[in-house]
């Protein structure tokens, strides 16, 4: 059978929320990855590093017995941040960065940041600190089309923010667009990006198969099919500045299939052969190693990974649903067949 051995990789991009859930979803990440960025937006958000000192210690909790996944915890961004919080982070030994939420932009993130510059002396602390800044980059304003928010935030805000702070570090988060790819890599290399598996397998099409299908609604949304092409080029170029975060965001089947359905796809269970299944599609498998294990690390000056995990070439379906008697989660991709499985 054909295997395919990598360094145990991270992810750089990951939700797992809290209680039941938290609970439910956590041993999917443990048993692939070694460490995980984990996001701040809980409700309330975790804003203090003492917030994300309890949180960090609830994940723990969680883990099971065996595991030794390590969570690096973010810091949800707001106006009322102080310069203090960021000298206290940028001391921590589990806050590894901050996370700016532009208000309104996605779940949870109305306590989010309303006007970018505003917080541009937090911008200089951070950068003063060394401590990096992670963007979802979206403008919220409903003018603009959905499917032009991204590219649009780009221009009106992060060209200007990586000039004023050239020396910030800078995570422009789950790349969706062409123009995204373009600004990453030109961008000097205080700048990455993270890619998620959806982007990278799916194009807007798939919101829309024979019916509305909210199992892959996500923010930023998924785009046209040039802009798919673009963000499969940037992962399996072998480029360091473009590396792996999921975004694997657990909602409950309820809380997707509703009226007003959350935005989030659950990819954690599997978040390894998704982004196998994307690399042997364009035929770069050999490239896999570097956005999954070693470039974040790297960005993040943290050490590789020593151990590894392994995949084996053996197609299996992914189930409708991951749950127990109280949570039911439909996952990204459910009922198709995956070529890799984690042994
Ligand atoms: O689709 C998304 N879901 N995008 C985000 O930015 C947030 C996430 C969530 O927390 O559900
Ligand atoms: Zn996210």
């Amino acid at each position: 059978m054909k295997t395919l051995s990598l360094t145990r990789p991270d992810d750089f991009h990951l939700h797992v929320r809290d209680g039941a859930l938290l609970t439910m979803v956590i041993a999917h990440s443990a048993k692939q990855f070694a460490r995980a960025m984990i996001m701040p937006n809980l409700k309330p958000p975790i804003v203090t590093v003492q917030q994300a000192e309890c949180y960090h210690q609830e994940i723990l909790t969680a883990l099971p017995p065996e595991a030794t996944f390590k969570p690096l915890m973010s810091l949800y961004l707001t106006e009322a941040t102080s310069i203090d919080e960021i000298k206290k982070a940028a001391h921590s030994d589990v806050v590894y960065a901050f996370k700016l939420y532009p208000a309104g932009a996605t779940t949870h993130s109305d306590l989010g940041v309303k006007n970018i510059t505003s917080i541009y002396p937090l911008f200089a602390e951070m950068e003063k600190q060394d401590i990096p800044l992670l963007i979802h980059g979206e403008v919220t304003d409903e003018k603009y089309d959905i499917f032009d928010r991204e590219r649009v935030f780009i221009e009106r805000y992060l060209v200007d923010v990586h000039q004023q702070f050239p020396a910030l570090r800078i995570v422009l988060e789950h790349l969706t667009t062409a123009e995204a790819v373009q600004f990453v890599s030109a961008a000097s290399s205080q700048v990455a990006a993270t890619i998620t598996p959806q982007h990278l397998l799916y194009n807007r099409n798939a919101l829309f198969s024979g019916g509305i299908r909210p199992h892959y609604y996500c923010l930023p949304i998924l785009k046209r099919e040039e802009h798919r092409l673009a963000l499969v080029n940037a992962a399996t170029s072998g480029n360091p500045k473009f590396f792996l975060g999921t975004d694997s965001a657990p909602h409950t089947q309820t809380m997707k299939e509703n009226t007003c359905g959350c935005a989030g796809c659950y990819s954690a269970f599997g978040a390894l052969e998704l982004y196998a299944e994307a690399f042997e599609r364009a035929e770069a498998l050999d490239k896999l190693e570097g956005f999954a294990s070693f470039y974040g690390a790297d960005f993040y000056h943290l050490p590789r990974n020593t151990d590894t995990i392994t995949l084996v070439k053996s197609a299996w379906q992914v189930p409708d649903n991951y749950g127990n008697n109280e949570i039911n989660i439909v996952p990204l991709a459910a009922g198709s067949t995956l070529q890799w499985r984690q042994s």
